[in-house]
């Protein structure tokens, strides 16, 4: 049988590790999916940039259409980031019967509902584990590891730059702007930083998680926000003596069909369990009518873990392949009935 081949959109931080990974673990992908996987090729907006020689055997393209339109295609991987331009292509691979595998939170904040829609009606799956707290693999463990109970609540932290500035201007001392270039440079930071000082990286997840785990649409503009713009070293040093640690934290919480979900800058007693999650890590806690308290944790934020839960995306997707069956359409029940059900 022939390899399953795919497409990237995209071949930066997120991009870069997915080739890796898919080259590193060919042999367990290989036999999950039943048959060999490959990168055929990624989108660059530049062809001739310096990359490292793990993409050597991709072949590059600066137009979207020698992706979309290419019949051997399988499985489109996105990690270009962007939101309307995106959208389109993805619109567009849907429409070509090609899987989405996709790492992009503010487009599934906005549309995942109507990308899930379409791609319910094209017969192909969309999976989207690396929006949410990188190499943690949250999403499927609310869909799946805790489909038999009723999710009350989810709180952590789910935004890997700000802990990681909120951890060394605290321990080291060091200006906001100078932790905020190393998370950068890092690769932890969004192409546009605003979004994750702000808070409006936690808050896309945070619409995402709730609207998972409470099957209800949750969208950005129901998330109430604030960043760590405003907080300084010396309000975090002044904290740790009073033994608390402030941490960007996300709550979504429902109560008798009220859901409410909020992103702030909190502050914990140090012995509290997130109060350790240091640097570029995430940890998020999920409560369970039947399970009780739960806690995960990982890397939040960073190439390779990233590209973990992307490539753990396209292995779903080439089990459904094998299985023939449409990993979207088995969700979608709990997507739509209980949060209504719950409401009257
Ligand atoms: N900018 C994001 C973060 C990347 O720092 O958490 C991972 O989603």
């Amino acid at each position: 049988e022939r390899a399953i081949q795919v497409g990237l959109l995209g071949l930066g931080t997120v991009g870069t590790g997915v080739v890796s990974i898919v080259e590193r673990h060919q042999n367990e992908l290989a036999h999950q999916a039943g048959r060999p996987v490959a990168i055929k090729k990624a989108l660059v907006k530049q062809i001739d940039k310096v990359r490292g020689s793990e993409v050597n055997g991709v072949e590059l393209t600066t137009n979207p259409e020698d992706i979309l339109d290419d019949p051997d295609l399988d499985v489109v991987i996105e990690v270009m980031g962007g939101v309307s331009e995106t959208k389109q292509l993805l619109e567009k691979a849907i429409r070509q019967k090609k899987h989405i595998v996709t790492a992009n939170k503010d487009l599934m904040a906005e549309w995942g509902a109507s990308l899930l829609a379409l791609a319910a009606e094209q017969g192909v799956d969309v999976y989207y584990e690396a929006s949410v707290a990188g190499g943690i693999p949250i999403l499927r463990t609310i869909t799946e590891g805790l489909s038999a109970d009723r999710i009350t609540k989810m709180m952590g932290i789910v935004n890997g730059t700000t802990n990681y500035i909120l951890t060394k201007m605290s321990q080291e001392n060091r200006s906001y702007e100078d932790v905020l270039k190393e998370a950068q440079e890092l690769g932890f930071a969004e192409a546009d930083p605003t979004a994750d000082v702000e808070g409006l990286d936690a808050a896309r997840k945070m619409a995402i998680l709730a609207t998972l785990g409470f099957s209800a649409p949750v969208q950005l503009s129901d998330v109430a926000v604030k960043g760590i713009t405003n907080v300084s070293g010396k309000d975090l040093h002044f904290c740790e003596q009073l033994g608390l640690t402030m941490k960007l934290i996300g709550v979504a919480k429902r109560d008798e069909g009220r859901l409410e979900v909020c992103v702030e800058p909190t502050l914990l007693p140090s012995d509290h369990p997130l109060a350790s999650v240091q640097n570029e890590y995430n940890a998020v806690f999920v409560h369970g009518e039947a399970v009780g308290e739960t806690m995960f944790y990982g890397p939040g934020a960073g190439s390779l873990p990233t590209a973990t839960a992307v490539v753990s995306d396209l292995v779903s997707v080439m089990k459904n392949m094998r299985h023939r069956v449409n990993g979207y359409a088995a969700m979608k029940p709990l997507y739509e009935a209980v949060f209504k059900e719950e409401q009257e």
